[in-house]
């Protein structure tokens, strides 16, 4: 597409980069959306609803696991670390942790929505007026956003990335991250990292297609966001929420089916949608503990320890920089 003639007017740079992403993910044979852009203020506030839904358990079981660890985690931590946190959202899980360590240097969440992670710093400054805290917008998963914010001088760094976000991402880009973490990294400095583990497809199927809708309405908003932010026309009524676990892959994938065949434009681009046709908008790769194990091998952590809830359904693991 050539932007010099985008319909849109006054285009941004983040406006441009969503554009090309969205475009070229709906030129594939196999339409995608990028998942990041599931977490606008608005994605971001039904996230935080999907994380009390009954039928998601990985919040609460990832809870209880901190809960009842978090004497333990904080030992394996130290004295005086530096605690980052990676798409922080609200800022919701770290906060039990910041008030367990022993005299923490700073804590720096990092989002890319703004307005969510800026109402939270305000939280956790309250809370802990002491703690030095220092937001940072932006993507996570671009290295260059890691040289752009300065990190207190601290015994050690410590990332914190629960959440299960890590399954979001292929294992491939799982490895690429990871390895971005260990780049930012020295031998010592840990990990602490959630993951959902793999499990029977019932409940996977049930936490991501969830009996309230939460999930379809979060996935949605990825068109009511396009048809906003980039002048597209999509009806919403005629795409469904779907969700599956694919176990080859170890991984629910989730979809926005499309229910009749149309055309949708986005700015001033015509996308042609067939009937039955999906948009494969996320995944949420399942590990076994072996599996993820190796995966922190791979890029150069050594694994410290693990704790799973007694259902075996989750694990929290701390790995350091060998
Ligand atoms: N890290 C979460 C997970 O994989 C993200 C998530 C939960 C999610 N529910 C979702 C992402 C629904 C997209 C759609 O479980």
């Amino acid at each position: 597409m050539n932007m010099a003639t985008s319909p849109l007017d006054h285009v941004s740079p983040e406006t441009n980069v969503f554009l090309v992403d969205v475009i070229h993910g709906l030129r594939q044979a196999q339409k995608t959306l990028p998942c990041k852009y599931l977490y606008d203020e608005t994605g971001s506030r039904l996230f935080e609803k999907i994380c009390e839904l009954r039928d998601y358990y990985l919040t609460r079981t990832e809870a209880e696991i901190f809960s009842r660890y978090l004497s333990n985690m904080a030992e394996h931590i130290g004295q005086d670390a530096l605690i980052i946190e990676p798409g922080a959202g609200n800022c919701e899980k770290v906060r039990p942790l910041l008030q367990q360590l022993d005299s923490p240097a700073g804590y720096i969440p990092t989002d890319i929505s703004p307005e969510i992670l800026l109402a939270a710093r305000a939280e956790i400054e309250a809370l802990l007026p002491t703690l030095s805290v220092q937001a940072a917008v932006g993507d996570f998963t671009q290295k260059a956003f890691w040289n752009s914010f300065d990190c207190p001088p601290a015994s050690k760094r410590v990332i914190f990335f629960p959440g299960s976000t890590i399954g979001n991402f292929d294992p491939e880009q799982a490895r690429a991250l990871l390895a971005i973490f260990t780049s930012q990294l020295q031998p010592g400095d840990g990990l602490l990292i959630g993951t959902d583990l793999d499990k029977d497809s019932v409940i996977l199927e049930r936490a991501y297609h969830d009996s309230e809708h939460v999930t379809a309405a979060f996935n949605k908003n990825l068109l009511t966001r396009i048809n906003s932010e980039l002048q597209g026309n999509f009806d919403l009524s005629l795409f469904a929420h779907r969700a599956f676990y694919h176990s080859l892959r170890q991984r629910v994938e989730m979809h926005l089916v499309c229910l009749r065949s149309h055309d949708v434009t986005i700015a001033g681009e015509r996308i042609h949608f067939r009937e039955g046709e999906t948009i494969h908008t996320e995944n949420s790769h399942k590990y076994s503990l072996n599996g993820f194990r190796g995966l922190l091998e791979d890029t150069g952590f050594q694994t410290v320890t693990h704790w799973t809830d007694r259902e075996c359904r989750y694990a929290i693991h701390y790995a350091q920089v060998a």
